[in-house]
């Protein structure tokens, strides 16, 4: 079998490892003469996935203790609806940077529930960078500040975070979760879809400090609420059990490979070779986002016009390349290098990008 070259920007590419260990474990999972997706949420097997999937994590990510790790269903875009019926408190607005497509639909849902306050935005530049922590305004009574920490679609990431002092900082990383370390103990929530860089869609990681999963307020339904699945080690109704044994997985995956500073370095191995593949040639590719704040998961660029890109597209494609079409709001060209994406596909991108370029330059 050949392995496409897989630039998805989600569900994207997983480690054939990880792919084939999951098929040995397909059908009959640990003697059990039934596959994980046949076997009760409440049996001792699948406590012991979701436990040891929660402190994997714990390990990779150096989660503290005052932590809780949920691993909840509706993806981050029912996080963007769920952060603020948690946390937004009356006479408190939910203060939120803006700097693009994903921030915007957080700050969509924010409004419906409370008073929703802007931040930061770089809408004049297009979104094509992210704003210096120094543009960034949060009001002093603020129930939290919420930020994007990568841009999926512009292609922008922050390489920094604010101090937000006792507010907390909430961050959606769907778009770089693990893929670079960070200090959870500076954050208030951090939440993600599980489809990039922790394994296939259904799954949606949540790491909130406990004080902010206490006291959810009481108007709120069951399963909207952060206490409930604190309080229920994310099992209060049935869990999609298949993909967080997928994500423990992952997380093995991760692990052998050194863990997340080796994962950050890999990764920025290989958006070097591309980003170097745009900057050498001599303006025939165009990087999207400003240099100071390039992603290390998405690579946003153009081509001279839009003929070309669809000959790139159209060309790569009959080489066994997939997903290199930019998202339909912006155009252009995308390669999303998430944890999984190996060495090679960005070796055989760089190599493909010069190729075309002396086709067409
Ligand atoms: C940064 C970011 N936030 C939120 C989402 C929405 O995630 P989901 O599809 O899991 O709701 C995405 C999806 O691509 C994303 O990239």
């Amino acid at each position: 079998m050949t392995r496409a070259y897989n630039f998805n920007a989600g569900p994207a590419a997983l480690p054939l490892e990880v792919l084939q260990q999951a098929q040995e474990q397909f059908v009959d999972f640990q003697g059990a003469g039934m596959s994980i997706m046949e076997m009760s949420h409440r049996s001792p097997t699948y406590e012991q996935v979701n436990n040891e999937a929660q402190s994997l994590l714990r390990q990779l990510y150096g989660i503290p203790d005052n932590y809780h790790v949920l691993f909840l269903q509706g993806g981050a875009s029912t996080q963007f609806a769920m952060l603020p019926m948690n946390l937004l408190r009356d006479g408190h607005p939910a203060a939120y940077v803006h700097t693009g497509a994903w921030a915007d639909k957080a700050i969509k849902e924010s409004k419906l529930i409370g008073e929703t306050v802007v931040a930061a935005t770089t809408a004049s530049d297009n979104f094509m960078r992210m704003p210096s922590l120094s543009e960034i305004v949060v009001p002093s009574n603020a129930s939290y500040l919420h930020l994007t920490s990568n841009e999926t679609i512009g292609g922008t990431q922050f390489h920094e975070f604010p101090d937000t002092g006792d507010i907390p900082l909430i961050v959606d990383m769907s778009s770089d979760i693990l893929s670079r370390p960070v200090d959870v103990s500076k954050f208030g929530v951090i939440y993600a879809g599980a489809q990039k860089n922790l394994g296939p869609s259904g799954v949606t990681l949540v790491i909130i400090r406990d004080d902010l999963a206490k006291d959810s307020p009481k108007s709120i339904p069951a399963m909207l609420r952060y206490d409930t699945h604190a309080k229920s080690n994310s099992l209060y109704n049935t869990p999609p059990s298949f993909s967080v044994y997928m994500v423990g997985l992952m997380l093995n995956w991760i692990k052998s490979k050194g863990g997340v500073a080796q994962i950050e370095q890999f990764n920025r191995d290989k958006t070097k070779l591309i980003y170097d593949a745009i900057d050498g040639s001599g303006g025939f590719y165009q990087g999207c986002a400003q240099e100071q704040s390039r992603s290390l998961m998405n690579i946003t660029f153009r081509l001279g016009n839009e003929e070309l890109e669809k000959k790139f597209i159209k060309e790569s494609e009959a080489e066994g390349f997939v997903g290199l079409k930019g998202h339909r709001d912006v155009g252009g060209l995308r390669a999303s290098t998430y944890n999984a994406v190996p060495l090679e596909s960005c070796q055989a991108l760089a190599q493909f990008m010069t190729h075309f370029q002396k086709q067409n330059g």
